[in-house]
């Protein structure tokens, strides 16, 4: 660093003070000159110097008031005083006063320009340490705000394991003093049952080199009056403090210093995230099963009501025929619960008010159960919910038929809806998206359940019911649609006293869905059809039974072989019946290439429900109709129709 080292001389006698100037210009300072002691104030009121030579001795005021003025000023230049009346006195008055150095006159140069040498260097050191310190007291504060910042606790311990720092966070996360835990031993705040581990990880650090990472430990919390009442997790990072180089072998360990991160939160959702994964994994399997089931059925489906089209009902065969039918249909209902399970079967999206549905199935539901009795408070203006009818229904069934399950001697069933926003989900177990949401309560009065039932309602197959009166499913479809629909499902239990499911289901302010109408019986109809699915068995009861309903009917294997057949015989085609998997490419984009030959195409979507955002899209781009296999004869038909209506 360098300074401009600049000089006053203050001396009564001119020619003194004009020699000191010339031998101190030679040496490269900077001076200035002045003969009485109000001009020195004046000078040194005006510019800033670093050294000043001053007389004692001057006619209008004295040495010493001047350096009360040096004194006074911030920062004060360093006084060196030279004086042709040396006394003991006014060399320790001007010592007292401040003055570096004490001249007598006549004065050797060598040792006044060594007296100035060394004043200037001085001044310049004690700068430089006043820089260096306040941009080190800047750097401390700079740090101590920020590690009191961190909401995880930052701490170091010596090598006896006490503590010689800990931050801010250490009071809001423990209830401790910061200053309070200084000289105390880490052990003091870890629990019981984890101190070994704590000890073990603290001494490795003596031999070890490798910081400790991701280890958990309780800590103690502690109430006002000092006593724990209870243990906060917390996960560790720590590192080893050596009095040399880490990779020194004969090192000696100073301390640790580390990081301890509140995971309480972490810990509380393990378990729910756990049960979500499986949940997510059984819903994937379940889902598999049930679409290959489901191609299964529809063969089934189509061959049996193929047969009954052409038999009277006094046929030998026409009940055993009806029976497969009516199994069918059971097989094709556990199907279904299992899609809603495995979230895979949002399709027919409407805008609907769920007090309707509430009403609409509460009172079927209340013609069949006399012995319940039925309390409805059904929020006004509700908002409206992008759903699935059928699947709504299907939960409201569920939840209706458990509760009445659980009140066998009859009771209450009271629902209530109402309009709330993601704030009031506030503080579960999940973490809602933000936005409007329409709240539904089912609450009984039946025998409730206890926490380990609790724990398992929503798992596909989990019932307490006897053999053959419950399937387990139940639930576990409920949970999967609500899911599907971007909504949460909450259960409040007790054994004893009843039980409230609450459902929150997401109320966005989006247009209108397109509307997918429910098929008209119709089984004859003119046109003809191009059939694509990627199963033989299903190509082929889908040929018949088009064939039956007097359809002229292509079929195609994949995506590509369906475009080739369409654009060879467009003019004849007059629907595609598509389904959304196809092995070389998907629906959709079979869909778009079809639509690209020629916009007006009418395509009816089939799916065994295994894609549902591909349905959806598909849908929203104007596909005319949805049908979920297995379907029967009369609502293919019903589909067929209806679209061909449209023209
Ligand atoms: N409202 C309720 N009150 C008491 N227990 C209930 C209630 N709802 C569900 N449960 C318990 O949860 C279990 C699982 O219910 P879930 O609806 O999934 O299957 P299920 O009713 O046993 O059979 P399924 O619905 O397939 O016919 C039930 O067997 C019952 O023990
Ligand atoms: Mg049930």
């Amino acid at each position: 660093m360098s300074y401009a080292s600049k000089i006053l001389i203050v001396d009564d006698e001119p020619q003194a003070c004009e020699s000191l100037k010339v031998l101190l210009s030679n040496q490269g300072y900077e001076t200035q000159t002045c003969y009485n002691g109000k001009e020195a104030i004046e000078l040194l009121t005006r510019g800033s110097f670093d050294l000043v030579l001053l007389d004692i001795v001057m006619p209008d005021m004295s040495g010493f008031h001047v350096m009360d003025y040096i004194n006074s000023q911030k920062p004060k230049p360093l006084v060196i005083v030279i004086t042709g009346h040396a006394t003991v006195a006014s060399a320790v008055e001007s010592l007292r006063r401040g003055a570096c150095d004490y001249l007598t006159k006549p004065y050797d140069f060598i040792q006044l320009i060594d007296g100035v040498e060394n004043a200037l260097e001085q001044s310049r050191l004690k700068k430089e340490h006043e820089i260096v310190h306040r941009k080190l007291r800047q750097a401390e504060r700079q740090y101590r705000l920020l590690v009191n910042a961190s909401p995880d606790i930052v701490y170091a311990l010596n090598h006896k394991g006490e503590f010689t720092f800990v931050n801010a966070a250490v009071e809001r996360l423990l209830g401790y003093k910061q200053s309070r835990l200084f000289g105390k031993h880490y052990s003091s705040i870890v629990s019981e049952k984890d101190i070994d581990k704590a000890k073990y990880h603290f001494n490795e650090r003596r031999t070890g080199v490798r910081a400790t990472r991701g280890m958990e430990l309780r800590l103690k919390h502690f109430q006002n009056n000092g006593v724990p009442n209870k243990f906060l997790p917390v996960e560790l990072v720590a590192m080893g403090m050596y009095d040399r180089s880490v990779d020194q072998k004969d090192k000696e360990l100073m301390g640790t210093y580390g990081v301890a991160r509140d995971i309480a939160h972490r810990k509380r959702h393990e378990p729910q995230l756990l049960q979500a994964h499986k949940m997510e994994a059984i819903g994937t399997l379940a889902g598999g099963i049930a679409h290959d089931f489901n191609n299964l059925l529809m063969v089934i489906q189509g061959s049996a009501s193929l047969m009954l089209m052409d038999m009277d009902s006094t046929h030998p065969y026409y009940i055993r025929l009806k029976n497969i039918e009516k199994q069918v249909q059971s097989g094709a209902e556990l199907t279904s619960r299992l899609i809603g399970y495995a979230r895979m079967g949002k399709y027919e999206v409407k805008t609907v008010d769920l007090n309707h549905l509430v009403c609409e199935a509460s009172d079927t539901f209340g013609r069949t159960k006399k012995e319940i009795t039925i309390h409805r408070e059904l929020g006004e203006d509700l908002c409206t919910i992008e759903a699935d009818v059928a699947q709504v229904q299907q939960v409201l069934l569920d939840l209706f038929v458990n509760a009445a399950d659980a009140m066998p001697g009859g009771g209450d069933l009271i629902l209530k809806t109402m309009n709330t926003t993601h704030e009031s989900l506030k503080g579960k177990l999940y973490d809602p998206k933000p936005g409007n949401y329409v709240q539904l309560t089912i609450t009984d009065t039946g025998i409730g359940m206890g926490k380990q039932t609790i724990e398992r309602i929503f798992d596909p197959f989990f019932t307490t019911k006897k053999m053959g009166r419950g399937t387990g499913l139940g639930l576990a479809s409920v949970y999967g649609i609500i899911k599907g629909h971007g909504g949460y499902i909450d259960v409040e239990s007790k054994k004893g006293h009843g039980t409230t499911f609450s459902i929150f289901l997401p109320a966005p302010e989006k247009p209108h869905l397109k509307v997918v109408e429910t098929a008209k019986p119709s089984i004859k109809g003119a046109g003809t059809i191009l059939l694509v699915d990627d199963e033989e068995a299903v190509l082929e009861s889908g040929r018949d039974f088009l064939e039956a309903m007097d359809y002229s009917v292509f079929l195609a294997r994949d995506g590509k072989e369906a475009i080739e057949v369409y654009r060879k015989n467009q003019d004849d085609i007059d629907i595609v019946i598509l389904d959304i998997a196809t092995p070389d490419m998907n629906g959709g984009e079979a869909y778009d290439r079809m639509k690209e030959i020629n916009p007006g195409l009418k395509v009816l979507l089939s799916s065994g429900n295994r894609i549902d955002w591909q349905a959806t899209d598909i849908l929203e781009r104007g596909c005319d109709g949805f049908i979920r296999k297995p379907f029967s004869i009369r609502e293919l038909s019903g589909k067929i129709w209806e679209i061909l209506k449209k023209d």
